[in-house]
């Protein structure tokens, strides 16, 4: 079954959208410009967005970096490998600038600003300036004290014209007290407002409707709790392994790379209560009211509630893939989990007793990333006589990716004589029906920033929150005697270790396909 909207109730884009306003005039300055993230993120966002028209008129790009590089030689190494309107690109490209950048040399900084007030004059940008850290997060705290100390972060007094921001990427520390340090240096030189911590996934587009879907909505609300809702699974699964980043994710593992933001704000957003208004701090404020609900993990019984894995040799998508100690750059005695399962309960009134299965892992058998509300079973069946127990409870789905859907499953009776239920499903496909392409989430982080709206970006209470409840799970997790017994090998392209399938909490929905890995 599929739910049509009839044409006569839809409601014209025009009436419930308005229309996209560039943002004031501005300067990005990307501190790591030869970098993979400029070239592969940020510079096809910036051009996407100049393209629709949707950049401040009045605006450049300043790309800094180790590498020397002039603007030209800037320009060609980031021009996108397959352009389909090279006057665009032309056009876009003229606003890109670069200047070799030294990160702790404080005259770096002394011929950065110079080449700044000579943009702004060049491009009327005002003085406004966006500085994204696009290095690597051991050069955080240097970059931000640099900025500072040669006064390149000062903003108008009040937070008033000229605005300068500065747009920091994950990981945000790697525990709790490497997060409050890094909090406390930033803050010496930037105010909380001027800070944008990135988390993408609050970019999509699918992620920022699940509050529109929620509490514009006056149907769901009244299930949305302990009394109808049974368990609820958070799903963040991976067909790519580690790729060439070994080196930082020897370092993080799973827990720090998806669980400590990614999955974090997806548990939020389901989770949370409806603010007072939809603004960036009460929306922040209830988000952090649910980490501060997150019952302390009982790492004494860890395995009770934690499936750690790691990826063997196996086969993703009909291809051999490697074993995650084969990969690159990756320690052949490695123990960090490339997968995990956890169950996690919320102390409060909503949803005392329920638990949330959040599952992510690298090289599993599809991409899918989605939040399943499982509801409770009838109180009573009276089809048991006919039926047996079989009845399957209700599940609300919403796909993030790579399926853009919200879907409701529910029992109907099969045509026929015979009393057979089946199961249907009510859908709703997010691009149906609409004419816009989904923003990449870069480029809506990039714009909101220019914007200075910080709805979709941490806020450090919410950071430190998150650390406080995943630091003592970490520890216990990587200073355990037993660390290479708790950590279970899974064949690459399977639904991860054997552990948590048959365990529960880790336990996938049967894929699309209908075919058992
Ligand atoms: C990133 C992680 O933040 O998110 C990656 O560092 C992960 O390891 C990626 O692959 C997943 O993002 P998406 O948008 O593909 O689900």
């Amino acid at each position: 079954m599929t739910g049509t909207v009839p044409a006569a109730t839809v409601t014209s884009r025009e009436e419930v959208c308005p229309e996209e306003t560039p943002p004031g005039p501005c300067a990005v300055v990307i501190l790591g410009a030869s970098g993979d993230l400029t070239a592969r993120k940020l510079v096809p966002a910036l051009f996407e967005v100049h393209r629709r028209g949707a950049l401040p008129r009045r605006f450049c790009v300043l790309g800094c970096g180790r590498t020397e590089m002039n603007d030209e030689t800037f320009r060609q190494k980031v021009r996108p490998r397959q352009v389909t309107d090279p006057g665009a690109w032309e056009r876009f490209s003229d606003l890109l600038y670069y200047v070799p950048l030294s990160y702790d040399d404080p005259t770096s900084y002394v011929a950065m600003a110079q080449r700044l007030l000579q943009l702004d004059a060049l491009h009327g940008t005002s003085g406004n300036r966006l500085f994204y850290l696009a290095v690597p997060p051991t050069l955080y705290k240097t970059a931000a004290r640099m900025l500072g100390e040669s006064s390149l972060g000062k903003e108008g007094p009040g937070g008033s014209e000229p605005w300068t921001r500065l747009v920091v990427e994950k990981p945000f520390g790697r525990d709790l007290d490497s997060a409050v340090d890094l909090n406390r240096s930033i803050h010496r030189h930037f105010r909380e407002r001027q800070i944008f911590r990135i988390d993408h996934y609050l970019a999509k587009e699918t992620v920022q409707n699940i509050l529109v879907f929620r509490f514009a909505n006056a149907i769901f609300e009244p299930l949305w709790n302990r009394r109808y809702v049974d368990h609820v699974r958070i799903t963040a699964a991976e067909t790519l392994g580690v790729e060439h980043r070994a080196g930082y994710y020897e370092q993080a593992g799973v827990l720090r790379d998806m669980f400590q933001n990614h999955m974090m704000q997806l548990l939020a957003l389901t989770a949370m209560e409806p603010p007072c208004r939809f603004e960036a701090d009460p929306v922040r404020d209830e988000k952090v009211k649910v980490y501060r609900a997150l019952r302390p993990f009982p790492v004494e019984a860890l395995r009770d509630h934690l499936v750690l894995g790691q990826y063997g040799e196996g086969r993703v998508g009909g291809k051999p893939a490697a074993a995650y100690r084969e990969e690159p750059g990756v320690d052949r005695n490695s123990l960090t989990p490339t997968f995990a399962s956890m169950k996690i309960q919320l102390d409060n009134w909503r949803w005392q007793g329920v638990p949330f299965h959040l599952t992510s892992g690298k090289r599993l058998r599809e991409k899918r990333t989605e939040i399943v509300i499982h509801f409770r079973e009838v109180p009573y069946s009276m089809f048991r006589t006919t039926l047996g127990d079989s009845i399957l409870p209700n599940r609300l789905t919403l796909g993030i990716y790579p399926e853009e859907r919200i879907f409701l499953t529910f029992q109907t009776k099969s045509p026929g004589p015979r009393l057979c239920l089946r199961e249907v499903t009510m859908d709703f496909h997010y691009i149906e029906g609409e004419d816009a392409r989904v923003m990449d989430a870069y480029e809506k982080v990039l714009l909101d920033c220019m914007l200075g709206d910080p709805m979709l970006f941490w806020r450090q209470d919410g950071v430190e929150q998150c650390w406080k409840f995943l630091t003592p799970i970490l520890e216990e997790c990587e200073a355990c005697r037993d660390r290479a017994d708790m950590l279970k090998t899974y064949p690459a392209g399977s639904w991860g270790p054997r552990e948590a399938v048959q365990w529960g909490p880790g336990a996938l929905e049967k894929p699309r396909d209908g075919k058992e890995s």
